[in-house]
């Protein structure tokens, strides 16, 4: 039976170091700030960015919200995004995704200076991290490697296997279970044999987008199971993961719950993103 691994509670342990370190800059007269950009009317877009609120509130980091009409064009967005990135008292600018189908989702990222790029996804900010420079990483699969080690998952010379090939998780994790020693295999849809390459797998992270895809067939008896997945199933539309967590908890060492795992980490990540903004702009590192 597998020790459940709670990102409520190292993502609230991650959140109360962020504040005590935000407080400590306050002393030194830094105060971190965070821009955070709403086009449009997105329902999860909106909550999303409500809970991002919450959180630069709870860490003490001031946040400065734009909530921009749908129409609104891809210059305008670009003009706002270059008033933040030469304005001294914003260490971050996040943008949310997805943004209206009229403006090029690539074009905004890239206008985003690299020094305030805290979710990581500017080409600058990935390609530091493919080959081990200092730079801002996306905030779910930093996340991930929280949970690992604070759970005291051995990552050196570990079988690490992760299911999804996306920008935003499955290639940054595979770059940060590398930058840990371990040996890493990415999968996705094209994979032969998806379950002979699970089977091997110490730590299993899956990213692939498919409610409870993953189930006991596909897990080595004790592994690490983490489950980037969030789904809503059926008429209840109660929560779930990529994993069936009723038929992997039995088998697995080590698994994250959906609700309460992984989901949580990715905010805590972002306001420890927006911290090292300000020490590096102030250079206090
Ligand atoms: N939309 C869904 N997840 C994210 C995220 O992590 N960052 C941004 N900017 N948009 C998102």
């Amino acid at each position: 039976m597998a020790e459940i691994i709670d990102g409520k509670k190292i993502s609230q342990d991650i959140k109360d170091e962020v504040k005590d370190k935000v407080a400590a800059l306050k002393e030194k007269g830094v105060d971190v700030s965070l821009a955070v950009i709403l086009v449009g009317n997105d329902p999860a877009s909106t909550v999303y960015v409500g809970n991002k609120k919450k959180a630069c509130e709870y860490t003490g980091i001031r946040s400065l919200s734009y909530e921009l009409p749908e129409e609104t064009t891809e210059e305008e967005l670009l003009t706002l995004i270059d008033k933040l990135n030469n304005d001294d008292t914003v260490n971050g600018i996040l943008v949310q995704l997805p943004l209206p189908k009229h403006i090029d989702e690539d074009k905004i990222i890239r206008g985003i200076s690299p020094d305030k790029d805290v979710d990581g996804f500017h080409p600058e900010s990935v390609g530091r991290l493919s080959i081990g420079e200092k730079g801002f990483v996306s905030c779910t699969p930093a996340g991930v490697i929280q949970l690992l080690k604070r759970s005291n998952v051995e990552l050196t010379g570990a079988e690490c296997v992760v299911i999804g090939r996306s920008n935003i998780v499955g290639k940054p994790m595979s770059m940060l279970l590398l930058r840990e020693n371990a040996t890493v295999t990415v999968c996705h849809s094209r994979t032969k044999d998806l379950r002979e390459v699970t089977k091997r797998a110490d730590v299993l992270v899956v990213a692939i987008g498919k409610p409870e895809f993953i189930d006991d067939s596909y897990i080595k008896e004790g592994a690490t199971v983490i489950d980037v997945g969030i789904h809503r199933k059926g008429e209840g539309k109660k929560l779930c993961g990529d994993v069936d967590y009723e038929k992997v908890f039995p088998v697995a060492g080590k698994i994250t719950p959906v609700p309460g795992g992984v989901g949580p980490m990715t905010i805590a990540m972002l306001m420890n993103n927006c911290y090292e903004a300000a020490v590096m702009q102030n250079d206090l590192s």
